[in-house]
């Protein structure tokens, strides 16, 4: 990037750490190539490996199919859209969001960085935990907000509540909780949530200024076990639900998902102009409009749990057999094994001589680690075995010798 013809904010983005190794690895290590070689097992994003489901298509097909002549005009949020997805976060969460509080936008990117735009000032600081969704960190840069990051607690990949209280400041405006947890699969827990909730309190208090929460929560349908996850929304009432349908119907390349003020937001009436304001004035931050008509149908559509569940149980029996150390995860479709080298980005490498692709913890600032996305096909994960226990034994082998 030329710094002498493009702006400081850009050149700010850029160079942030996670941006730059994300957009090293996809742009400039040869994966884009390497990915689509012959025998090479691809298990680094969340990408979809498996043919779409005929429904899925069907249903797209069917919403471009104009009824009126303004099937494909401007359009801020189709009404039967915003029901469906009201409807279906109430029965999900069991909190009654109303529909006016449900803001449609490009994906859960779009609902991040519009709820940091609603509340946060150029020099606020907003918190979160790493390892983080890597773009936690340019959306808060391009905002004019200043990243402010704690660790997890690395042993039991839950919150680390004292961390983030000693890192609120007087300029603190906005924590940033994703649960369930990309990468670890973490699903935090109501008590984890209910002390967190009384430190945001209790700094709002002493601050004289309001914290703000964001739930990122993407992969709240995707959970394990039959366990029920519980929203951090449900716990501190200043706080707003950014979600994406991309992870739950494998189609992140189809943009679609919701900014939601919870009912319990004091004075949220008037978030909902702003929420609209910063949705256009960000550049048309709304879904197309054929997505929207496609969303009550899309709505019907569930995750296929089972095949995932079997996938990470596959998984995760399989690696500590071979000797790694893996956390089970709750929820989400990713694993977040230790590496069995300290440097994680040279076991990466050694995976890959074996022709398996992930991704190495440092992408996530958490060396020490890798990810592996189980959005990869039975097949390939059933192939990829045996070479998870080469590149292990190999590691072993040179640090004996
Ligand atoms: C934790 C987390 N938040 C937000 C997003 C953004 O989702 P989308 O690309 O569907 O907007 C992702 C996507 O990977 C994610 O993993």
């Amino acid at each position: 990037m030329d710094a002498r013809l493009t702006s400081d904010r850009v050149v700010d983005v850029a160079a942030a750490t996670p941006f730059q190794l994300l957009y090293d690895f996809y742009r400039l290590s040869g994966y884009e190539q390497r990915r689509h070689e012959p025998g090479v097992l691809d298990f680094t994003f969340g990408d979809p490996h498996d043919p779409p489901s005929q429904a899925y298509v069907e249903i797209l097909r069917e919403s471009v199919v104009p009824q009126h002549e303004l099937w494909f005009a401007y359009n801020f949020g189709d009404a039967k859209a915003i029901e469906a997805a009201t409807e279906s976060l109430r029965r999900h969460l069991g909190i009654p969001f109303e529909a006016a509080d449900v803001h449609l936008t490009t994906g859960g990117f779009a609902a991040i960085s519009t709820a940091l735009k609603i509340v946060g000032d150029p020099g606020d600081e907003v918190v979160y935990s790493l390892p983080p969704w890597f773009l936690y960190e340019p959306i808060v840069l391009e905002s004019g907000m200043v990243p402010v990051k704690v660790s997890i607690d690395r042993e039991t990949l839950d919150l680390d509540l004292d961390a983030i209280a000693a890192a609120i400041t007087p300029r603190t405006r906005v924590v940033i909780v994703n649960s369930p947890n990309n990468p670890t699969g973490r699903i935090y827990p109501p008590s984890t949530l209910e002390r967190l909730a009384a430190i945001l309190d209790e700094a709002s208090e002493r601050n004289g200024r309001r914290i703000f929460l964001i739930s990122d929560e993407p992969y709240n349908r995707i959970v394990y076990d039959g366990a029920r996850f519980r929203s951090p929304v449900e716990f501190y009432p200043w706080s707003f639900l950014a979600y994406s349908y991309g992870k739950t119907l494998l189609s992140p390349g189809e943009r679609i998902g919701y900014l939601a003020v919870p009912p319990t937001m004091p004075g949220r009436e008037a978030f909902r102009d702003a929420i609209e304001t910063v949705q256009i004035s960000g550049g048309w931050l709304f879904p197309n409009a054929s997505m929207q008509y496609a969303l009550p149908k899309l709505e019907t559509l569930a995750f296929d749990i089972p095949l995932f569940q079997r996938k990470r149980d596959v998984m995760v029996a399989a690696l500590r057999e071979i000797g790694y150390r893996v956390a089970r995860p709750e929820g989400t479709f990713y694993l977040f094994p230790e590496s069995p080298l300290a440097d994680d980005v040279e076991f990466t490498r050694a995976l890959d001589q074996e022709g398996v692709l992930v991704l190495p913890g440092r992408m996530f600032e958490t060396p020490g680690f890798f990810r592996i996305s189980l959005t990869a096909t039975m097949e390939t994960i059933e192939a990829g075995l045996p070479r998870f226990a080469a590149a292990f034994s190999a590691v072993a082998a040179a640090a004996d010798a």
